[in-house]
């Protein structure tokens, strides 16, 4: 089959893990006989210092015209500075770009390959067997809603930012949720601060209303406090969490730790609801930042744009069988001792960015339907 992929390296360590997911996808596409057509496009701080734009519009356009984004990162710390005047637009063009493309569910999966259990900062015992997906609304809430501004008064300076959220809004990203139960372990947290925020207020009573579809998922509704301190404390009761954008921005990069590292930790952008056998339009990538001061160094951990590889071809492609190959993979690298920097433990062989990409794509190319990736 063929298939049109943006790919949009971005800042920082963006580039260097990106040619490792297009690495991953060459794989697959030679394996298996896919056509993955890719054309290259700009975002972020670097094509700001030229065109003051983190998004030109000549990216924006090729994006809708396509059937998958892969993207790396964005983000240069010297445009992180409140008081320079002009700025790269909010979150380098990324938020705009997920906003413009209607990509409102946002799936983190958060999983501990077995290789990697005594690996994280936690024990053994509690992180054993995590396996769950935070689905965060992507495109919503405090993120963009106006008013959001900041201004004189004669107290000082004032700023805002609003909360707003839609039935609709609500409706679809929990129906992301119950989805996803319903193919996994059947149990759904929806998350929220119900006893403070009015729109959290009416995220339960639709998350409510929605479960009398669902008969087979079990809901819970759990306070976005008591979910940070769960997340640490007893981690494989999970199964999917669905939440609103800041909580989810939040939740996620603490769930990251479970996962052994952020370099470990895969996401989708997807406009609409996934179903098995339907392809989405998404945009796929690490949930970790541009790490500038590791760019250019090859030591980044690509595991978590090539895993973001394997969700594209789940979800906007309907290749399962190449997605589980490909994570299978990394499962079969990691176990046989290979490690990034992050991840690095005694005993382990340490390597760079490329040649964790070119190990994993190795397997991908060797796999036999007998043996599994060898
Ligand atoms: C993420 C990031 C972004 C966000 C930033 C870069 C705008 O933290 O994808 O989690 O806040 O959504
Ligand atoms: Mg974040």
């Amino acid at each position: 089959m063929k298939f049109f992929i943006v790919v949009l390296p971005g800042d920082g360590v963006g580039p260097e893990v990106v040619a490792e997911g297009v690495k991953a996808l060459g794989a697959v596409g030679t394996t298996f006989g896919h056509d993955f057509q890719l054309g290259y496009g700009l975002i972020g701080a670097a094509v700001f210092e030229l065109q003051r734009t983190a998004l030109p519009q000549t990216t924006l356009e090729m994006c809708k015209r396509c059937d998958a984004i892969l993207l790396g990162a964005v983000g240069e710390p010297k445009w992180e500075d409140p008081t320079v005047k002009v700025r790269p637009e909010f979150g380098y063009g990324l938020t705009r770009l997920r906003k413009e493309l209607g990509l409102f569910a946002n799936l983190r999966p958060v999983r501990l390959y077995p290789a990697l259990v005594d690996s994280t900062n936690l024990k053994p015992e509690v992180v054993n067997g995590v396996d769950f997906i935070l689905v965060r609304e992507l495109t919503g809430g405090i993120y963009f809603a106006e008013p959001k501004r900041t201004w004189q008064t004669p107290e000082g300076r004032q700023a805002v930012d609003t909360l707003i959220y839609s039935e609709k809004e609500i409706e679809r990203i929990i129906r992301v949720g119950f989805k996803l139960a319903r193919s996994r372990r059947k149990k759904l947290t929806s998350v929220d601060k119900f006893q403070i925020l009015q729109s959290s207020e009416l995220w339960r009573q639709v998350a409510e209303e929605l479960a009398r579809e669902y008969p087979d998922v079990q809901l819970e509704h759990m306070l976005v406090d008591a979910c940070a301190m769960r997340i640490i404390q007893r981690p494989t009761e999970f199964d999917v969490i669905v939440t609103e954008n800041l909580f989810g921005d939040i939740l996620s990069d603490e769930a990251s730790m479970l996962a052994g590292s952020m370099g470990m930790m895969p996401s989708a952008s997807l406009a609409g609801i996934p179903q098995e056998g339907r392809r989405l339009f998404g945009l796929y990538e690490p949930i970790h930042g541009s790490s500038p001061h590791r760019a250019g160094q090859n030591v980044a951990n690509p595991i978590a744009t090539v895993l973001s590889v394997a969700m594209m071809l789940r979800y906007s492609f309907g290749l399962t069988k190449e997605a589980q190959i490909v994570e299978a993979a990394v499962d079969a690298v990691l176990s046989e001792g290979y490690r990034t920097y992050d991840i690095m433990d005694e005993g382990k062989i340490r390597v760079g960015t490329k040649e964790m990409g070119d190990l994993i794509a190795g397997k991908v190319a060797n796999w036999s339907p007998r043996i599994g990736a060898s």
